[in-house]
């Protein structure tokens, strides 16, 4: 079922949405060679802490951290550690917050000093995914017009989707009704309506698809240990089109 938000709602989903995007845009500026994603986390957690709201994935389902950090070849979910980033090193940096009730959830993968060309052009063609994905997101249109916009802009390029992880609705939980797949055929799924609000999160592989779970049962890897990438907004589907509330 899936619960549709009025304005006074997506108001709130604005604030939680933007005080994520703030506190990864801060990030950002801290991910340098020498940087362990345990100073990452904590910094995440003290900023979130400052603006009076609660970290989103802090002990849900028992997920250890505040902010997930997935470098290089780690998909999602990756968790923080005390080990140095290097230069030439990629990272995936997920966050979400809780305030007055609503969730917001957004996602960046930032290079660590000088990084290799493809790292580059991996990590733009994800984050243009997710625009081409966003341009989708209108009333009328259906869910599969916004998973495959991400499928068509990410295999055109000759990267894959991961397929064991989605996309999702977004609102007083942090997954709700639709999953959001990567991929899909336009024109088929539900019709998006006025005050659907949703966390479009591509993951993009460099090589395959395939995806597993390390036996800390949360880090999800590739399979060929090919670089990934990852990025997600929290968007609402307005009379006026898409609306990117994880946006400063
Ligand atoms: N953006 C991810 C998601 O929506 C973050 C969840 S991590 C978890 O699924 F730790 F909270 F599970
Ligand atoms: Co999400």
């Amino acid at each position: 079922m899936i619960i549709l938000k009025s304005h006074r709602e997506i108001e709130k989903m604005k604030t939680s949405s933007r005080i994520v995007a703030e506190i990864l845009e801060s990030l950002r500026l801290l991910v340098v060679p020498g940087v362990t994603t345990y100073d990452l986390n904590r910094f995440a957690s003290a900023e979130a802490s400052k603006r009076n709201v609660k970290c989103a994935f802090k002990g849900y389902h028992n997920y250890p951290g505040s902010l997930c950090c997935s470098p290089n070849n780690q998909v999602v979910h990756g968790l923080p550690n005390k080990n140095p980033l290097v230069s030439g090193d990629i990272l995936s940096l997920d966050f979400g917050v809780i305030c007055d009730d609503f969730y917001g959830d957004a996602a960046v993968t930032v290079p660590v000093g000088e990084v290799s060309d493809s790292a580059k052009l991996l990590i733009s063609a994800t984050e243009a995914s997710l625009y081409a994905a966003i341009g989708m997101a209108l009333p009328g249109n259906r869910l599969g017009d916004v998973s495959s916009a991400v499928q068509q802009f990410v295999e055109g390029k000759g990267y894959s989707v991961v397929r064991d992880f989605v996309g999702h609705g977004i609102g007083k939980n942090l997954h709700e009704d639709p999953q959001i797949p990567n991929y899909g055929s336009p024109g088929k799924g539900v019709k998006l309506k006025v005050g659907m609000v949703l966390a479009i999160e591509p993951m993009v592989n460099e090589k395959a698809h395939d995806v597993k779970v390390l036996s800390d049962n949360w880090t999800v890897v590739t399979c060929d240990g090919g670089l990934s990438a990852h990025f997600e907004h929290t968007v609402a589907v307005t009379e006026n089109g898409p609306e990117i509330l994880s946006r400063i």
